[in-house]
């Protein structure tokens, strides 16, 4: 049985690294396995401060782009994550089996906690890896697909899973990270260095999946490139690579086929030619998106319902674990 389970956090405009490393995938995924469960996850958001109105549109933004892209709510079990109280629940119990030192070396905690200081990190940022391995856990989730940054997330699931399962008996299934290759990490436009992320300070960061032909070929002209003009992979050329394997995922061509294409042509050229070829790519999801958003009725029931479904699932597992702890009555 393949069972998928991922998740995105409304916390900001969805990127192409989103779409590219995450979203895509789950596309193909929803035909092969034999339960698919997309999640917006929420109670990820609020572990950094979030306005609270903007949180709820983005909530209904995020769902509206998972369906743009092509989730289907015939296939998948599309839902936001606080209308099921079985994950903040399980997350709780499964805090029991985390060990403090487990937390403290995961990459993500220590670049969130970083941008203030640990001191004033939120207890949510710290623990919300195990809120993670609950969502993933209580759906019987064999695989997680997932962007190269969430893997140490799923490997911490991995494990509470198994001591859970040596502890109490076999409850949980293991899951394994389901990572592609070729877009696992999209960098960011102004810093190849850093991947291209929500929370990055300037907006010249990333291509936003919404953002217009105007703002992307302005983006992408802007975007940093290497020294010496040559339009090939390396691994002293990481913008232009970057910029390669972008237009590689948005274009029916390969990375050797664009080199070939570009050679002896500048960097103007080429941008002007990925630029194009992003918008085209993106056009489609945005129309799509722009129809899904202005029937904001039809899109809670889509949620609405994705929540009914998921409870069935998520009551039977939190059950079984109680049980197996000898919790209740
Ligand atoms: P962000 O880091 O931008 O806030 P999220 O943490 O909500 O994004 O990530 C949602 C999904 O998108 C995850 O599966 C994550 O691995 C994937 N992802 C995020 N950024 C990238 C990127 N730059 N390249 C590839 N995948 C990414
Ligand atoms: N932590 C993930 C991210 O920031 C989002 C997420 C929450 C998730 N729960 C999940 C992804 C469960 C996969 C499975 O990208």
């Amino acid at each position: 049985m393949k069972k998928v389970f991922s998740g995105i956090q409304p916390s900001g405009v969805i990127h192409l690294g989103n779409y590219l490393g995450a979203i895509k995938q789950w596309v193909e995924l929803q035909d092969e396995a034999d339960q698919a469960v997309f999640c917006i996850v929420d109670l990820h958001a609020i572990t950094v401060p979030q306005d609270p109105k903007t949180l709820k549109q983005n909530i209904l933004s995020v769902a509206a782009l998972y369906l743009a892209a092509g989730i289907d709510p015939n296939k998948s079990i599309i839902f936001v994550q606080s209308s099921r109280p079985e994950h903040a629940e399980l997350a709780w119990i499964l805090n029991t089996v985390t060990k403090m030192g487990e937390l403290s070396r995961m990459t993500q905690f220590k670049d969130k906690s970083q941008k203030t200081s640990i001191e004033s990190a939120s207890v949510g940022l710290f623990d919300y890896p195990v809120l993670m391995a609950a969502d993933i856990l209580l759906y019987g989730t064999t695989h997680v697909p997932v962007g190269e940054d969430q893997k140490q997330h799923v490997e911490l699931a991995r494990d509470l899973a198994l001591r859970f399962n040596s502890r109490y008996g076999t409850t949980f299934t293991v899951p394994e990270p389901l990572i592609r290759r070729e877009s696992a990490r999209i960098m960011g436009l102004d810093d190849p260095a850093k991947k291209m992320s929500k929370s990055a300070q300037s907006a010249l960061n990333y291509i936003a999946i919404l953002d217009d032909a105007e703002t992307i070929a302005n983006k992408i002209k802007r975007a940093v490139t290497d020294s010496e003009s040559e339009i090939k992979v390396g691994a002293e050329k990481p913008a232009i690579t970057n910029l390669l394997n972008i237009f590689a995922e948005v274009s029916d061509q390969s990375v050797a086929e664009i080199e070939q294409e570009f050679q002896g042509k500048n960097y103007g050229q080429f941008k002007k030619s990925l630029a194009e070829a992003i918008v085209a790519y993106l056009k489609p999801i945005q129309e799509k998106y722009d129809k899904i958003i202005q029937d904001e009725d039809s899109l809670k029931k889509i949620l609405e319902d994705g929540s009914r479904r998921a409870k069935i699932l998520a009551e039977k597992t939190l059950l079984d674990v109680k049980e197996k702890i000898g919790l209740g009555l």
